[in-house]
């Protein structure tokens, strides 16, 4: 294996009983992404994490990060790798502070340490102002966002997330996925389960779709979207029946277009960037007409969709 890829697993398998969880997994994610790992549940993305962790042994194949291997070496990958697991367990009847204090401890920084780690990190994740509060009392949200902070107090290289935006109210998922983020810029490796595409696409640099153990396809939103439709980015809804030859030459000459197809009542460009100007233009200097058109932008859902339809 080389050490381009702060996590990689080769061939990683896990069968629970005949069962295949985890079907001959090959992931390499280099450092400074934020790899989605996306698929709908029971497809085996937990399974894959508590491996990656060293929480729970392959059947075959292997799995490196940072060049340790977990399942022999499991304190030297948890010294490197946080994780926030996708149930997270706190003491409710400790402050929010307090649970903190306890996961530096086990960490073996010092008090003092832990102290000042604490103030920032509560910072860093919106919690200073509740900082003392039980989070017996903390929203789901909240207890996310807290969640994160206990990975952030070790100063990991790599974040493990497992569906951290599961269940929460939109704005608290904007602010666990704004926080992600920023963790992010600060060179951490973040590897992030969901099965909700929305959000997910929005922060991620590289994404792994995950159907029924297997990694059905890889790579950057922009290139699943490429090989999902072979096409263009973009969707421009023409709403002419019958264009002449004469507009569609004038179309098929505009930069970008990659393709037209005539529908039931209209005409639609796909392209490689919104030329929905470029298409007006043309129109009103074919036809004299200034039409109303509809542009659609590929999203992640719908290449998800599209290879969930095959499987
Ligand atoms: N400890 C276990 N024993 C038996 N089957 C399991 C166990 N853990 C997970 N599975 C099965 O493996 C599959 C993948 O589960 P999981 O990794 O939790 O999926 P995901 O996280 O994508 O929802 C599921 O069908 C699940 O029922
Ligand atoms: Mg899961």
């Amino acid at each position: 294996m080389t050490n381009d890829f702060v996590i990689e697993t080769k061939n990683l398998s896990r069968l629970y009983g005949k069962f295949i969880a985890v079907d001959n997994l090959n992931l390499q994610i280099a450092e400074g992404e934020i790899f989605g790992l996306l698929g709908p549940n029971g497809a085996g993305k937990t399974t894959s994490i508590l491996m990656i962790m060293g929480l729970s042994e392959p059947t075959s194949g292997t799995v490196r990060v940072c060049g340790y291997n977990p399942a022999r070496e499991p304190i030297k990958v948890k010294r490197v790798a946080g994780y926030l697991p996708e149930k997270v367990g706190f003491y409710d009847d400790l402050t929010a502070r307090e649970n903190l204090e306890y996961t530096g401890r086990l960490n073996g920084f010092q008090d003092k340490v832990i102290a000042a780690k604490i103030t920032e990190v509560l910072e860093k994740v919106g919690l200073s102002s509740v900082s003392d509060q039980l989070v017996g009392k903390y929203s789901h949200g909240m207890k996310q966002r807290l969640g994160i902070a206990d990975v952030m107090i070790k100063s990991p290289k790599i974040a493990v997330f497992d569906e951290p935006t599961s269940g929460i109210d939109p704005e608290g998922t904007e602010q666990v996925l704004s926080i992600i983020k920023d963790m992010a810029k600060q060179k951490v490796t973040v590897l992030i389960s969901s099965h909700q595409l929305h959000q997910i696409q929005k922060i991620c640099t590289q994404v792994g779709i995950f159907s029924k153990g297997k990694l059905v396809a890889s790579g950057s939103v922009e290139k699943l979207g490429r090989e999902a439709f072979r096409k263009g980015k973009f969707n421009i809804i023409l709403p002419i029946s019958q264009p002449t030859d004469k507009l569609l030459e004038n179309i098929k000459s505009i930069d970008g277009v990659v393709d037209i197809n005539c529908v039931h009542d209209a005409t639609v460009i796909t392209a490689s960037e919104d030329v929905s100007k470029e298409v007006e233009n043309a129109v009103a200097s074919t036809t004299g007409l200034k039409v109303q058109m509809k542009v659609e932008e590929f999203e992640l859902e719908k290449v998800y969709m599209e290879y969930f339809k095959e499987s």
